[in-house]
């Protein structure tokens, strides 16, 4: 199994708010900045920061438009992207975005798509503030009105404006932490930060930006639209997109060695009898073979981007969970699977007696798209000759669902 680098970072992208203030007649992230949704250009920005998860949180019935932002504006990141459908308060949103982290996240940050123009340094700011050491942090700009401390028609004070600070967003997080305050959480708190603070962590800050200025207003759209025409979005030209018609094939191989304990995993089967395979899951490397194909054809990684050995959940996993899950992530991104097609080199287990019964159990777990499993030697040649392992080469074929 090949293990590509799983992101350390998780960006949850709150977008299931309403809008009531701006009153645009549509949930605020699907608004028209100017050819472009302010989530798009939220995730244009959080796209170009380092590469992380990205979360994307939204109204329910709104996955659909978000996935289609998501995806155009990861380019060639496809796989970092997960939508969630969020809850009706803004906590309840960023608890329903950290559910959908996955394993190896160690650090989370909380953005609000309404801060639609925040550059990608501040994002850099926050993350490296965090891998410093710090539980929490806040991106603040100084507040430079003259602050009053006013009662019905009266001033009753002034506040000295060098110990404020303006919150802003993205926050980051120690992901342990995070989670351990939103577990805790007894109240609604107006921000990340102080429902962290609530729990008893420090929260540092570093500097905010005149460009992550949150959208709530019609003012602040008029604001945003007269900045996005100095510095519009790049269409994008994606490979994976030139032609929505046509088919994608993808291919796959894995290797593994016998010498496993416990009795032979197999495409999908259990061999009784059957010298074992090793590896960290269950060592079928008939599946394996055909996760990577899936992977490929629809743009989206390979196994390791997804099962890596860092993803302890997946250990002695069989091939139904590893081809479920890999056909939830094409679901997801929009892809249906046409066929699938396996052939396995190895000079044990002998398929010829079981291969009806290895492609109904391949093609179940892929919700029933064809499998074809063929099986060879290779006349005593190389190290499947010489009864060391089992090798497989998959090709799957994927159309746009
Ligand atoms: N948000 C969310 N889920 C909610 C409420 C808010 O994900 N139930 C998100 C919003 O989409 C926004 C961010 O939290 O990106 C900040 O909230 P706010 O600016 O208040 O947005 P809305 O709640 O949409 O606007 P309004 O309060 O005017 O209705
Ligand atoms: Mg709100």
């Amino acid at each position: 199994m090949t293990i590509a680098p799983v992101p350390r970072v998780g960006i949850v992208v709150v977008a299931a708010g309403s809008g009531t203030r701006l009153g645009a007649g549509a949930p605020k992230g699907f608004v028209g900045i100017d050819g472009h949704s302010i989530l798009r250009h939220s995730l244009e920005r959080v796209f170009r920061a380092p590469a992380a998860q990205v979360v994307v949180v939204v109204p329910a019935g709104r996955e659909g438009d978000a996935r289609s932002d998501a995806l155009e504006a990861a380019r060639d990141r496809r796989d970092l992207v997960t939508v969630v459908t969020g809850g009706s308060t803004r906590q309840e949103s960023v608890a329903a975005g950290l559910a959908a982290l996955w394993g190896d996240v160690e650090i989370v940050l909380v953005h609000d798509a309404a801060r639609a123009l925040t550059p990608p340094e501040v994002f850099e700011r926050v993350i490296a503030a965090v891998e410093s050491g710090r539980d929490g942090v806040v991106p603040v700009l100084p507040v430079v009105d003259t602050i009053k401390r006013v009662e019905g028609d009266d001033i009753v004070g002034v506040v000295d404006r060098s110990a404020l600070g303006a919150a802003q967003t993205p926050q980051g997080f120690r992901r342990d932490v995070l989670e351990a305050a939103y577990r805790a959480a007894a109240q609604d708190f107006t921000d990340d930060a102080a429902l962290v603070a609530d729990a008893g962590h420090g929260v540092a800050a570093v500097p905010g930006h005149p460009l992550a200025f949150k959208i709530t207003t019609p003012a602040d759209l008029d604001r945003a639209r007269g900045l996005v025409v100095e510095a519009p979005i790049a269409p994008v030209a994606s490979r994976l997109e030139h032609d929505v018609a046509v088919p994608r094939v993808g291919v796959g191989t894995d290797v593994h060695a016998f010498g496993g304990d416990g009795t032979l995993w197999l495409a999908g089967l259990e061999w009784p009898g059957e010298a074992a395979l090793s590896g960290h899951s269950d060592g079928d490397a008939v599946a394996h073979a055909i996760v990577d194909a899936l992977l490929a054809a629809a743009g989206l990684g390979d196994i390791g981007t997804h099962f890596g050995t860092d993803h302890p959940e997946y250990a002695g996993a069989h091939a139904d969970v590893f081809l479920a899950r890999t056909l939830g992530l094409l679901g997801e991104a929009g892809w249906r699977v046409g066929n699938v097609s396996v052939q396995v080199q190895a000079n044990r287990p002998r398929f010829a007696a079981r291969r009806a019964e290895a492609e109904a159990a391949l093609s179940a777990a892929l919700g029933g798209v064809p499998v074809s499993v063929s099986a060879t030697t290779t006349d005593g040649l190389g190290f499947t000759g010489r009864g060391e392992g089992v090798a497989a080469f998959a090709v799957a074929l994927v159309v746009r669902a």
